[in-house]
């Protein structure tokens, strides 16, 4: 068995992803409650990076005291829905590289589809955090991770916001070393293979269209 996923279900996370649920939000709302949830996801799965401590002369003393160190980090949105989280990382971590894998869903077979991917050159010495606000079948999640794996990177975490239980039960059979944060885990699956009760395509919901 792999490692144990990790709900983050704060109460703040809980209230805004009730708020992006809802079919009357808007665009605009859905995009800055994504950037939020992003952020505080982004607290806990970057709670382990390693410091280090320095010394800094406040304006009273001398001070010893720790800031981040160890290898650096990239992140990997799976497009289009993972751009939405973006912001939300590089708020807190800017000096991250950030690579693009391109997939989407066949709308018949529900396989994901690749069209585009670009890693930093660096990438086999950074960390990665693989963002994509929707894990449903797992599909994409599964093959973005297999991606960054040939790369030879060492240490993977995946982040999405909404999971069915179908696509995390698949994700964790086929990267038992890959630690996944989840916001919330809902039902199931529906026979076109969203999520239910799932906040709808992620992408159309980020971007307006549909
Ligand atoms: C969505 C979502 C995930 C994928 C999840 O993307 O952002 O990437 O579906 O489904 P899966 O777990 O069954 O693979 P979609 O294919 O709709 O493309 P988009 O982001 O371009 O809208
Ligand atoms: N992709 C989405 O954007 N939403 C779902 O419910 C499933 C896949």
């Amino acid at each position: 068995m792999g490692i144990q996923p990790v709900i983050l279900d704060h109460p703040l996370i809980q209230h805004k992803i009730s708020l992006m649920r809802d079919k009357n939000t808007g665009s605009k709302e859905f995009r800055e409650l994504i950037t939020e949830v992003t952020m505080l996801m982004c607290f806990e799965a970057t709670r382990d990076l390693p410091l280090k401590e320095v010394e800094i002369e406040t304006p009273i003393a001398l001070a010893k005291t720790k800031v981040i160190s160890g290898r650096k980090l990239a992140f990997v949105p799976i497009l289009r829905a993972g751009m939405g989280m973006l912001d939300g990382v590089l708020k807190l971590l800017p000096a991250a590289k950030v690579g693009h894998i391109g997939l989407y869903r066949d709308p018949d077979t529900h396989l994901p589809v690749e069209y585009y991917c670009k890693l930093p050159s660096d990438i086999s010495e950074r960390d990665v955090i693989v963002i994509d606000p929707m894990l449903a079948t797992g599909g994409s999640a599964i093959d973005a991770i297999s991606q960054v794996k040939k790369r030879g990177v060492k240490s993977i975490k995946f982040m999405c916001i909404i999971a069915a239980p179908e696509g995390l039960e698949a994700l964790t059979a086929a990267h038992p070393d890959v630690p996944v944060y989840i916001a919330a885990l809902d039902e199931r699956l529906n026979e076109s293979k969203y999520i239910v009760p799932g906040l709808g395509d992620a992408g159309d919901r980020i971007y307006g269209t549909k």
